[in-house]
C-alpha cells in the first residue's frame, strides 16, 4: 500500500491505478472498525482498486465537539487497509486539505437541515465541502459510504447530483449496510469513549429503536413510539436524546405517520463522553 499526503503524487498514483481498472473511493476520518473494513471490502468485491482517505476534518467539529480528542491510530489503520489489500492511502495533512486562504464552504440545502443538521450547525457544511474536495482530488469511478450515517449519505448523494461532480450518477455513491456490534451497537469510532459501564449501556439505543419501530407498524403513533423511545434511553443511562425521528427515507421530512414510501428511524442520543446516532428501516 502507497502512502501519500499530496496532491500531485495522490494524482499520478491514482491514474496508474485507473489504467489497470475502476478506482474506488473510501472516506474516513481513521480509527478504523470492522464497518469501515466492510465498505472496504464491498469495494474490493466489486473488483475495484480501492483508495481509501483518512483525514479528520475539522470543519465538520463544532466548537464544543471532540476534534482535539479524535482518536488518530494512524499506524494500527494502516496495518488494518494494508490486510484488506487497499492500493493506496490518501492521508493529507490540514494544509493540503485547506491551504492558507482557503474560502470556499458547500451547503446542501434540504436534506442537511433537520436531525443532526439541527443538532451540529455547520456539520454537513463541514462534511459536504470536504467529501467534494476528496471526489475532485481522487477523481474515483465509484464512492462507498456506510449507511450508519444515513443523512450524511443523502447529502453527499445530493450534492454530487447538483453538482455535477465526477460522480455524478445516485449509483456510483453506494451505501453499505451498517455493521453492528453483537449486541447490536453500530459500530463507531467514538464508542471507544465508553467505559466498560456505559458500553453495556449503549445497547439499549439499537434495542429502543426496534421496540419503537415494532409499534409504529402495528398502528401507534410514530410521536408515542419516540416518547416512549426517549424515556427509556434515559432510564437506560444515557443522558440526553438529540433527537429521534420517524423520517421519509430519502428526503429526511419528518412523518407523524407512515406513508406508502420508505421510512428511517433516526435518533441521535448522548452517553458519558459520547454522542452516539444510529438509524434504522421502518
Ligand atoms: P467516519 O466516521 O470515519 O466514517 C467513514 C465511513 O465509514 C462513513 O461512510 C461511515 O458511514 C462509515 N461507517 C462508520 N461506521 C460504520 C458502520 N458501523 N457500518 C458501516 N459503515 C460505517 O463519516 C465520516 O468518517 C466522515 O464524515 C467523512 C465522510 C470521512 C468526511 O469527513
Amino acid at each position: 500500500m502507497q502512502t501519500v499526503n499530496r496532491i500531485d503524487p495522490l494524482r499520478q498514483a491514482v491514474e496508474l491505478l485507473r489504467a489497470d481498472g475502476p478506482v474506488a473511493l473510501v472516506p474516513t476520518m481513521g480509527a478504523l472498525h470492522e464497518g469501515h473494513l466492510t465498505l472496504v471490502r464491498e469495494a474490493r468485491k466489486l473488483g475495484a482498486h480501492v483508495v481509501v482517505s483518512i483525514f479528520v476534518n475539522p470543519r465538520q467539529f463544532g466548537a464544543n465537539e471532540d476534534l482535539s480528542s479524535y482518536p488518530r491510530p494512524f499506524e494500527r489503520d494502516c496495518e488494518l487497509l494494508r490486510g484488506e489489500g487497499v492500493s493506496l492511502l490518501w492521508n493529507p495533512d490540514g494544509e493540503a486539505m485547506y491551504p492558507p486562504g482557503y474560502a470556499t464552504n458547500i451547503s446542501v440545502s434540504g436534506v442537511s437541515e433537520g436531525q443532526c443538521g439541527s443538532a451540529r450547525p455547520g456539520h454537513f457544511d463541514g462534511v459536504a465541502t470536504v467529501v467534494c474536495k476528496l471526489f475532485n482530488q481522487v477523481r474515483p469511478d465509484l464512492a462507498l459510504f456506510g449507511e450508519k450515517d444515513w443523512q450524511q449519505l443523502a447529502v453527499i448523494r445530493r450534492m454530487a447530483r447538483d453538482l455535477d461532480l465526477s460522480l455524478p450518477k445516485a449509483e456510483a455513491i453506494l451505501g453499505v449496510a451498517t455493521v453492528r456490534e453483537a449486541d447490536g451497537l453500530a459500530m463507531s469510532s467514538r464508542n471507544a469513549y465508553l467505559t466498560t459501564e456505559e458500553r453495556a449501556q449503549a445497547a439499549a439505543l439499537p434495542r429502543a429503536m426496534q421496540v419503537a419501530i415494532a409499534a409504529v407498524r402495528s398502528g401507534n403513533a410514530p410521536e408515542a413510539a419516540t416518547a416512549a423511545l426517549k424515556e427509556a434511553l434515559v432510564a437506560g443511562g444515557f443522558s440526553s436524546v438529540d433527537y429521534a425521528e420517524f423520517a421519509d427515507a430519502d428526503s429526511l421530512q419528518v412523518l407523524s405517520q407512515l406513508h406508502d414510501k420508505p421510512a428511517r428511524l433516526l435518533v441521535a442520543a448522548r452517553i458519558g463522553k459520547a454522542r452516539l446516532i444510529d438509524n434504522m428501516a421502518v
